[in-house]
């Protein structure tokens, strides 16, 4: 799907992250499984990532990021009428984690549903509140991105408990008079879908004990392929974009792209042209934390106030599915020193 921005124009009027507090570094992992800081810093340039707390669900770790979100928009609970969670890890199957957080967040009037589209889920989310917003059917959306993968990783297997963390991001999208979401372009390709995926828990294998014996409740990867799928989509998804919007490298003022790997990044980076000062990469300190990765970097740049109303930004990402999407938008916000 690719498509330029028609209807009312719609921005990001609030961004805020949440990471537990619990550091787990590469030293500690080289304890756990036949792994080094060395090997680890070197193909990923992950140094540390966050851990949640046992008894810390995913919405424990987005409703501060939701609130802080809401809080810089200046918008209430009670005043959204949409709250979408991207995430593969929600509290639970159902009820949906975005139900549980609108009644958290006292969103009575919200509709609230979860999405699926591994760590491109945040991309997705914002890209169909996108649509609802521009199209007039709503007016306030909270879109949340977050996944907890070390409560489904395998922390025996090294080649993919050293790349994942926890972390949630979320943004209120809103109507504004100008600027604004610009387009996206989304895709997915089911093929590749074995690549990355957690084989137990669904209608296909119920989890039971044999499925737990077979270590079937945990993320399988091949990280070869996954490796060079992304390598492939995140240049090919943004130069699409680019075209359709009329743009090219040269207009774009930030880039976002999902936190996989530091190599994956740089690939991308290279590929594109883009100056290295224009890229968001905090994959050292939290690791690929899916759904949570592009609001968690993009709220990493309005903090350290890397972007500014007028700017252009680019965000590209990338999962299981396999799964791409990009966006591209005018920050609309001034950013307050
Ligand atoms: N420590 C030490 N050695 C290791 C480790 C480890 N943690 N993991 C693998 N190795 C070994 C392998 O066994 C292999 O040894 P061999 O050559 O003797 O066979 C060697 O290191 C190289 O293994 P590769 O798998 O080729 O290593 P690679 O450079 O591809 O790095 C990695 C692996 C980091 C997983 C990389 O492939 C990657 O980042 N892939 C993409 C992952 C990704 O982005 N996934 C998320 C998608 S988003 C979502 O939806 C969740």
């Amino acid at each position: 799907m690719i498509g330029t921005a028609n209807g009312f124009h719609v921005s990001i009027t609030g961004i805020g992250a949440n990471v537990p507090e619990r550091v787990m570094t590469n030293d500690e992992l080289s304890e756990m499984v036949d792994t080094s800081d060395e090997w680890i810093m070197h193909r990923t340039g992950i140094r540390e990532r966050r851990i949640a707390r046992e008894d810390e669900a995913l919405s424990d770790m987005a409703l501060p990021a939701a609130r802080q979100a809401l809080a810089m928009a200046g918008v209430t609970g009670p005043e959204l009428d949409l709250l979408i969670c991207a995430t593969v890890t929600p509290d639970m199957a159902f009820p949906a984690t975005a139900a549980i957080m609108a009644d958290e967040l006292g969103a009575t009037e919200a509709a609230a549903y979860d999405l699926s589209a591994g760590c491109t889920g945040w991309m997705y989310a914002v890209a169909q509140a996108y649509g609802m917003l521009a199209g007039g059917v709503c007016r306030r959306a909270l879109v949340v991105g977050g996944d907890v993968l070390s409560k489904i990783v395998d922390w025996s297997d090294r080649t993919t408990c050293i790349v994942f963390g926890d972390g949630a991001g979320a943004v209120v999208l809103e109507r504004v008079e100008s600027g604004g979401f610009m387009g996206f372009e989304l895709g997915a390709d089911g093929s590749g879908g074995m690549q990355l995926y957690l084989p137990a828990g669904g209608s296909r294998e119920p989890t039971s004990a044999e499925s737990v014996a077979r270590h079937d409740h945990y993320v399988h990867m091949n990280g070869r392929e996954v490796f060079k799928f992304a390598t492939r989509v995140l240049v090919s998804s943004a130069e699409k974009l680019l075209d359709q919007l009329g743009l090219t490298v040269d207009d774009i003022d930030l880039y976002v792209p999902h936190q996989a790997n530091v190599r994956i990044i740089n690939h991308a980076v290279e590929r594109l042209g883009i100056p290295e000062e224009k890229v968001v990469v905090n994959v050292d300190r939290y690791g690929n934390t899916s759904s949570g990765s592009i609001p968690l970097a993009l709220a990493d740049a309005v903090r350290s106030r890397r972007v500014d109303k007028g700017d252009i930004v680019l965000m590209t990402g990338m999962g299981a599915g396999l799964t791409w999407g990009s966006g591209v938008m005018e920050w609309t916000e001034e950013i307050a020193a």
